[in-house]
């Protein structure tokens, strides 16, 4: 009888620590059922205790979060009003005072332990996840591709142009933002225009890996950057690298609408190979007098043969712009790039309020 007493106690011993442990998982309020309550006006039961974001994500509530919730893009800001804990040290660096003033916390960083009030951007819950499959590939540059993806279920996005979509890299947990380039009245096909990163994760599978036929889950739209349409003020864009896509979704709407505003239009890049969409602009610059194209590059090559604009996009934009007081500028590449072109911008009086831009980063 002794030798089934030693593992009677055993088990015992397991027994209460069990009982313990699922104790104090409900004291920290792990677990059970918790509440989020959404604006107010929306109420969704969840059983996670995961992090926000993904206890959202789940519900098809899409929060946009381009570094796939590593705390290093700073996208999935939401206001916090109940529940959540504190400030975490991963969340401060995009926090700012007034942010932090308001319950403004990073999404991905808050885990849902607790019952939660919320309130996020009533558009973001128009995002939604679309299955869709690669349509067309087309290399424009160098290190720059055009992906074409055909909208499967739902059949079709509505965007703003201007507005970025996420593409979550199948088979590996990377989800990353990109701008949509097409014209925003083409609902059923989108376009995006991703520039290999050396090394980068999505930008290596698209460059290397998708191919027509793949199916791709995207999810969207999102994004402040994007046409303010009732504004008939003059406007300067400026862009380097991949962040003409956005632009191009803009120039689209405008060009269907006959260019009603008067637009500059500056691109950057490094040498003649890096230009893209050179001839389609210009054309566009022949057909509307309210349009002109500036392509600058930095770095001609005596092989490029160039007779266009050289030198720093900064440089060129000061030299072909006047008076902005009255002017909106809507800026789209690396963020050492916007930060320069937005001290160019102020030396011209543009006014805060009316600058726009998404920062690549
Ligand atoms: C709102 C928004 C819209 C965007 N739209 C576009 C777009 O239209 N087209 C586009 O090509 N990209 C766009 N980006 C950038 C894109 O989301 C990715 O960050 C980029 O493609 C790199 O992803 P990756 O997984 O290949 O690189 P990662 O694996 O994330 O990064 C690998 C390494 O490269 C560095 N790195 C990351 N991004 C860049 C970069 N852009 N330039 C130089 N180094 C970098 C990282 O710090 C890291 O060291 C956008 C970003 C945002 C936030
Ligand atoms: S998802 Fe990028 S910081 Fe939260």
């Amino acid at each position: 009888m002794e030798y089934l007493f030693v593992p009677l106690i055993l088990i015992g011993v397991l027994v209460v620590i069990a009982i313990l442990l699922l104790l104090a998982e409900k004291a920290l309020g792990g677990g059970g059922e918790k509440i989020i309550q959404i604006n107010e006006d929306q109420i969704i039961p969840v059983k996670s205790d995961g992090s926000l974001l993904s206890t959202l994500s789940e519900h098809k509530i899409f929060i946009p979060s381009a570094c796939g919730g590593k705390a290093t893009c700073g996208l999935c800001k939401f206001k916090l009003i109940e529940g959540g804990g504190e400030i975490k040290p991963t969340e401060e660096p995009f926090l700012n005072a007034e942010e932090r003033a308001e319950g403004i916390r990073l999404s991905c960083q808050v885990k849902v332990r607790d019952n939660m009030k919320i309130e996020i951007p009533k558009e973001l819950l128009n995002a939604k996840e679309y299955k869709t499959k690669v349509s067309y590939i087309e290399d424009l540059t160098h290190d720059i591709k055009l992906v074409r993806f055909k909208m499967i279920d739902p059949d079709h996005m509505n965007f703003k142009p201007g507005q970025y979509a996420q593409l979550n890299v199948p088979g590996i947990d990377v989800i990353r933002a990109y701008s949509i380039a097409s014209n925003p009245k083409d609902i059923h096909e989108i376009e995006l225009i991703i520039r290999q990163v050396p090394s980068g994760k999505a930008t290596t599978f698209v460059h290397k890996a998708l191919e027509v036929g793949d199916k791709i889950t995207l999810t969207g739209p999102y994004g402040d950057f994007y046409l303010q349409e009732e504004s008939n003020r003059d406007m300067i864009c400026i862009a380097g690298g991949s962040g003409k896509a956005p632009i191009r979704s803009i120039l689209y709407y405008l060009r269907d609408q006959n260019m009603p505003r008067k637009v500059k239009y500056f691109f950057g890049a490094k040498t003649k190979k890096d230009l893209y969409y050179t001839e389609e602009f210009l054309e566009l610059s022949k057909e509307f007098p309210n349009f002109e194209y500036y392509p600058a590059l930095s770095e001609p090559l005596p092989e490029d043969n160039w007779t266009g604009q050289v030198g720093l996009i900064t440089d060129v934009v000061d030299r072909n712009i006047g008076d902005l007081s009255e002017a909106e500028a809507y800026l789209c590449g690396s963020p050492g790039m916007i930060n320069a072109c937005i001290k160019v911008l102020n030396k011209h009086e543009i006014r805060k309020e009316n600058v726009y831009y998404d920062k690549f980063s």
